[in-house]
């Protein structure tokens, strides 16, 4: 079994009479990508800033490799690395000149550190830009290299805070394909966002936050089918094989509660439908029906935010 890497213990940050975080509570398992999933102004960055040792909790803490943000900040900066929401890099610095910077910041130097600057301008995707100054970038290209910035020193986790917000589709394409390659190689990512699609892409477990309160944490299929969402699974057919009889046997099949034919496809709402599925090719073939095509779709975050908050996740 993997260890938790991070774990917050009721977290809570009061600004004066404004509870941005209300008693936060998770785990992070070593290997995950873990989202932090909720609106503007729902408490993500606060708390990424209280995780980060950068703002200190009102009450509550959390640990990171064992060691506590209000005992031991030092330790735990050694082990995270953060991408902050804001971008923090000098516009007339080139590109190379940002990350040396930086790294000298994070106690780094030498050849050592010039070798780290030229892994991490490989790993964002930017070397054959080391020498051009950010002012010259695009948004997609400032973000790129902020998060280079948090992975100088080799962080065993990495906080990421909204990093697609503002950027153009290819950058966003860029960064969603680099968290998964960090993962990949061993990186745990904590990730903000308000885009369900990303969490939805990017996860093994989602937490949706909302007023400073996480209301839902699980994988995309726990959360989902915790409001009790059922998936469509869609069977195209030859018109000519639509009969009475195929869509009273497919509304035969276990976890299958309606069936619909229309226009040479059938339409099932069933309790899940990856599961489902075996069962019902297997009643096609026995009624020699050829499927053309098997769509599922499946319930989103969206919905299960709405189902939570009465409000879409957008609003
Ligand atoms: N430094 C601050 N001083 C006062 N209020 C703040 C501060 N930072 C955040 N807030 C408030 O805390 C709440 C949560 O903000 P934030 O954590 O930035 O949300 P998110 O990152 O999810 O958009 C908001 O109401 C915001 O206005
Ligand atoms: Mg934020």
């Amino acid at each position: 079994m993997a260890n938790m890497i991070l774990e917050t213990q009721d977290l809570h940050k009061q600004f004066g009479d404004n509870h941005a975080v209300q008693g936060i509570s998770f785990g992070i398992l070593e290997g995950e990508v873990f989202s932090l999933l909720g609106p503007n102004g729902a408490g993500k960055t606060t708390t990424i800033s209280m995780l980060s040792c950068l703002l200190t909790p009102t009450s509550g803490d959390a640990t990171i490799g064992g060691h506590s943000v209000r005992q031991e900040p030092q330790a735990v900066k050694q082990l995270i690395g953060v991408v902050p929401q804001e971008i923090a890099l000098y516009a007339t610095l080139t590109a190379r000149e940002n990350l040396v910077f930086w790294g000298q910041m994070y106690g780094m130097g030498g050849a050592a550190l010039r070798q780290r600057v030229d892994e991490v301008l490989e790993t964002v995707g930017l070397k054959d830009r080391a020498k051009e100054r950010i002012e010259t970038f695009s948004g997609g290209m400032k973000r790129r290299i902020n998060i280079g910035v948090g992975l100088l020193h080799r962080p065993r986790l990495v906080f990421m805070d909204e990093p697609t917000v503002g950027i153009d589709p290819q950058s966003r394409r860029n960064i969603l394909d680099m968290v998964q390659a960090l993962n990949e190689q061993g990186m745990t990512v904590l990730y903000t966002t308000h885009y369900m699609e990303e969490a939805q892409e990017l996860s093994n477990r989602i937490g949706i936050i909302d007023h400073g309160k996480l209301i839902a944490l699980g994988t995309l299929a726990e959360l989902t089918r915790m409001v009790g969402q059922e998936d469509v699974v869609e069977l195209g057919i030859d018109a000519e094989h639509s009969s009475p009889e195929l869509v009273a046997a497919l509304g035969q099949v276990a976890g299958v509660r309606q069936a619909l034919a229309e226009n040479g496809t059938v339409r099932l709402v069933v309790a899940d439908g990856n599961a489902a599925l075996p069962e019902l090719m297997l009643v096609t073939n026995q009624m020699n029906v050829r499927v053309t095509n098997v769509a599922i779709q499946e319930p989103n975050l969206e919905a299960v935010f709405l189902h939570l908050t009465g409000r879409a996740l957008r609003d």
